[in-house]
């Protein structure tokens, strides 16, 4: 049984409409099913009761295979901060592709992209490309390790850095534990073998860091942090939280890593930058490769001097097909060259204003909700108490039942793309407009709701 089959008559309704209007992503879906398992080759991409197959998109919008068009505040999970098909990234990357897309060997697109990475975040004096963000937090614990001689990675209960193993521990917060989660396997196939090189705390919480460096200092290598989690609900940084990881960090002798893969599109240096916290490395992806498969991690020069094949046998071992390959390279330059602070602090105040709107659209409508974030990056939280831990934030969501989903469709009939855990992103084709859409959308959605609230979740009305 998945969420919606609840078979509220409201519910019903909501699955009718998207239905009728996707009849053609139905059959594909259908389909899909002979070849991939579920239909999907992604599983943050699958919805019930299936979702929407997109054919083309055009700035702000997207089009699917049935011929309506939505506006997308997805973004392919944040990494499209351009939007589709942006005029000045494709001509790069088309004349890029004219003239070969790899050529295994060194080439100077990689090291204009690096240049330009270099220079917005100041903490990163040398870095290395992957192709995806889960390679781009695999390496940079790598290192870590490998230059600190310890094992051990303290993460965040419920931080979300990718699939591969080391990473696949206590993605869902321990919902049981008071102040220090125990680490737990997230899935099959993981070993269990992992759990001795990973622990857990709570996020905003100095104290359960300092409580865990004061015991075990001595085998952490580092703190893999999010600076603000985004699968675990874009619960933002508590005002000097992440500095104070930075003060623990030299403390107790142990390396600061932050995952920017979302936030680095927050601030021209990342969320860093805006929360003047240095790390010692940082691992980049998503709009970093204007639209195609990319990664990065970089950092002190003399954790990622490791990497110098130079140095002979001694050197860290880092490769990949297609690393650095020329389209990423051309496409992540004109998307980086186009991005500068005052297109930042445009998307950011349009971010705020619908996390303003969101706001108050609960409080009209009498519901218990509100929205959390940082600028160009919002979340529904469907709860008006406070979330700060990751543990809170996943609690209103288990709390809201299926209404999620149910939000997710209702936008979906009314033209607006998201993601069905109500995560909203806004990029740079966007404007005034565009907030005003997907407010009133909103508002009809969460108006169609109600009586489907009351029924399912009435905890949540006023
Ligand atoms: C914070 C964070 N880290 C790592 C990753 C993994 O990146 P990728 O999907 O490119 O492997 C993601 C992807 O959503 C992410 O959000």
């Amino acid at each position: 049984m998945n969420a919606l089959d609840s078979g509220w008559q409201g519910e019903q309704e909501t699955v009718k409409i998207y239905r009728e209007r996707t009849a053609t992503s139905c059959a594909r879906h259908e389909e899909a099913r002979r070849f991939l398992p579920g239909g999907e080759t992604r599983s943050s991409t699958w919805f019930a009761p299936y979702p929407t197959y997109m054919v083309a998109g055009e700035g702000a919008w997207l089009i699917d295979c049935d011929g309506n068009r939505y506006l997308d505040f997805l973004n392919n999970f944040t990494s499209l901060i351009h939007g589709h098909a942006q005029p000045g990234i494709v001509e790069d990357a088309a004349d890029q592709l004219t003239r070969g897309t790899v050529f295994g060997s060194a080439s100077p697109p990689q090291v204009e992209l690096a240049r330009l990475l270099i220079e917005r975040v100041p903490s990163i004096e040398l870095l290395r490309f992957t192709n995806s963000g889960t390679e781009a937090t695999m390496m940079m614990m790598r290192a870590a390790r490998a230059f600190t001689g310890r094992d051990i990675i303290v993460k965040m209960d419920g931080g979300y850095h990718g699939s591969h193993d080391f990473v696949e521990v206590s993605v869902h917060p321990d919902m049981s534990a008071a102040d220090q989660p125990v680490a737990r396997l997230e899935g099959r196939g993981v070993p269990e073998a992992v759990l001795n090189a990973v622990m857990v705390v709570p996020f905003n919480n100095l104290a359960a860091m300092e409580r865990l460096l004061s015991q075990h200092h001595e085998r952490v290598a580092g703190i893999l942090i999010e600076p603000m989690p985004n699968a675990g609900g874009m619960v933002p940084p508590a005002p000097g939280y992440l500095r104070g990881l930075r003060q623990l960090a030299d403390r107790f002798g142990v390396l600061l890593l932050f995952d920017e893969i979302v936030t680095l599109r927050l601030s021209r240096g990342g969320l860093q930058e805006a929360e003047d916290a240095v790390p010692d490395m940082t691992a980049m992806a998503k709009i970093i490769g204007g639209g195609f498969p990319v990664g990065a991690f970089g950092g002190r020069s003399d954790i990622m001097g490791q990497f110098d094949p130079g140095t002979g046998a001694n050197s860290l071992y880092h490769s990949g097909t297609f690393n650095g390959n020329n389209i990423t390279m051309a496409a992540g330059a004109a998307a980086m060259s186009r991005l500068d602070q005052a297109a930042i602090d445009r998307i950011n105040q349009l971010g705020e204003r619908l996390g303003a709107g969101i706001n108050d659209l609960f409080k009209r409508l009498g519901m218990r909700g509100q929205c959390l974030g940082y600028g160009s990056l919002q979340q529904i939280q469907w709860t008006d108490g406070p979330v700060v831990t990751l543990k809170d934030a996943a609690r209103a969501g288990a709390d809201s039942g299926a209404l999620r989903e149910l939000l997710h469709l209702e936008l979906l009939n009314r033209g607006i793309y998201t993601s069905n855990r109500g995560m909203f992103c806004i990029s740079t084709p966007m404007g005034d407009e565009e907030i005003n859409l997907v407010l009133a959308a909103l508002e009809a959605g969460l108006r169609a709701l109600k009586p489907t609230m009351r029924e399912l979740a009435p905890r949540l009305l006023q």
